[in-house]
């Protein structure tokens, strides 16, 4: 696994999120992010990002990321964390306790 060297330049953003909107047909046999609402929680991500003055944050959106059936989801760099977002309340915790705060949200940690 890479790990970042000590002549690396700096972090370009000191938290960059990656949400998946990958949307599959309808009946697909792993769903997709996309048919759980991931694309209006992420634009609402990036617009808290926004109202909030939080600098240093990028929320982009992801192709699949391979973890379909526990999505909606998301993944935050460089910290490797990834989240359920399966809501807007959950990425208010998102932005408010790991991208603010610096902690952790337990609850909606994929494994
Ligand atoms: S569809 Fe979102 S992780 Fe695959």
């Amino acid at each position: 696994m890479g790990t970042r060297q000590d002549d690396d330049p700096a972090l370009y953003f000191s938290t960059h999120v990656f949400v998946c909107g990958n949307r599959r047909p309808e009946g697909h046999p792993r769903g997709c992010c996309a048919s759980k609402g991931s694309e209006k929680i992420r634009d609402y991500m990036k617009a808290r990002v926004k109202e909030l003055g939080i600098k240093g944050v990028r929320i982009n959106q992801a192709g699949c990321l391979d973890r379909c059936e526990l999505g909606p989801c998301a993944v935050l760099y460089p910290e490797g964390v990834w989240y359920k977002l399966d809501s807007f309340a959950a990425a208010d915790e998102v932005l408010e306790q790991h991208m603010i705060a610096g902690g952790r949200v337990k609850a909606l940690m994929l494994p």
